[in-house]
């Protein structure tokens, strides 16, 4: 039932990692009433709260005290405004399956993000960004609740403050709010982004959004491990940003090395290269390892723990910072 409390509940199967945890309480609200609900009654037992999305950008310890909310908030509807549609969506929506909803009726913006895991709720906190779009170019709003006293807001997209992959559910935001729902603004005129790597070559001359969003499918399946085989998060790195002066002092040395330059100047590194470089692609030790395909991904073997993981991808860091003076940044987010 919707806001029911389930107590000593396992977790294995509800992070992509697939890490041991298990949750003093959990509860799957599917309405925003019980959410708020569940929120006044963690406040006044004084429980820790944490929230749970797809559990795909996440790594939980063996065991979570207080209580685990996922919220289930799974409706989704369409506003037709001119050209443009609004979608308002529930947090508990699964955003691939969304994606593709989406492309099958012929809406334009967020095809590129196919394939992504996890809920819509949690798509906003990561900024989640793929082949050139990110999540922030197509939102036109987020819902929240606050969890000190249940209150509703809306936050607008400058309000998120957006970056790569952040945002300010990361930083002033965190802890402190739900998110329940979002709008974004999608579009029926033909607006293809084909420019990231070879996608342009992929489709054909006039592709439509459900022929790039199969397109990306296929692209991300030929490098990225599918977490129901092998436990992932995706990529658990940043792409370094490093400034000009050290990317071309790097450039002299790695002449092939790729590089993305931003707006402000400043290089933006391909972590997987540099992980690759160092040797370590396919590299396994204990129950973790670099994914063999794309180095950015390390996978779990099974029987591993987070503290493990954590000590694995120390390693990882270590060695590239050695080789290359970077220091790379973990992307999946502690509990
Ligand atoms: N590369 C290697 N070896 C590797 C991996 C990559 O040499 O093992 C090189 C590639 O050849 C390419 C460059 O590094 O020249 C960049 O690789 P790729 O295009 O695969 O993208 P990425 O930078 O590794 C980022 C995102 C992915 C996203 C892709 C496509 C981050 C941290 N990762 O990966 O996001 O799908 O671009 O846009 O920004 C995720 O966040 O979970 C994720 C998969």
């Amino acid at each position: 039932m919707s806001g029911t409390i389930l107590v000593d509940q396992d977790l294995s199967l509800a992070n992509t990692l697939g890490l041991p945890c298990r949750a003093e309480r959990f509860a799957a609200p599917a309405t925003s009433g019980s959410l708020r609900r569940l929120l006044c009654l963690a406040a006044e037992q004084d429980w820790p709260l944490t929230l749970l999305g797809g559990g795909s950008n996440l790594i939980l310890p063996e065991r979570l005290a207080g209580l685990v909310i996922q919220p289930a908030l799974r409706h989704w509807w369409l506003e037709q405004q001119g050209n443009d549609v609004l979608v308002h969506i529930g947090a508990g929506v699964e955003w691939h399956s969304l994606v593709m909803a989406l492309a099958g009726r012929g809406l334009w913006g967020t095809e590129n993000l196919a394939l992504i895991p996890g809920t819509c709720g949690a798509a906003p906190i990561q900024n989640i960004g793929a082949y050139g779009v990110e999540l922030g170019e197509v939102l036109e709003a987020v819902q929240v609740l606050f969890v000190e006293d249940g209150r509703s807001a809306v936050l607008t997209p400058e309000a998120c403050a957006f970056g790569y992959r952040d945002s300010i559910f990361k930083s002033e935001l965190d802890g402190k709010v739900v998110i329940t729902g979002l709008t974004l603004r999608l579009s029926r005129l033909a607006s293809p982004r084909l420019a990231y790597g070879d996608l342009a070559q992929r489709v054909g001359a006039q592709p439509t959004p459900l022929e790039v969003a199969e397109t990306i499918c296929a692209i991300r399946r030929e490098k990225l491990p599918d977490p129901a085989e092998l436990g992932n998060a995706g990529s658990f790195f940043k792409n370094p940003i490093v400034e000009r002066k050290q990317a071309e002092e790097m450039l002299s040395s790695w002449p092939d090395m790729p590089y993305f330059e931003l707006t402000d100047g400043c290089i933006k590194l391909a972590a997987g290269w540099l992980i690759d470089r160092c040797g370590l692609k396919g590299w396994r030790s204990g129950h973790f390892g670099v994914h063999d395909r794309q180095a950015l991904v390390l996978v779990h073997f099974g029987g591993g723990s987070s503290a493990e993981l954590l000590a694995f991808a120390d390693s990882v860091v270590e060695q590239v910072q050695a080789r290359f003076g970077v220091v790379l940044e973990r992307e999946p987010r502690l509990a």
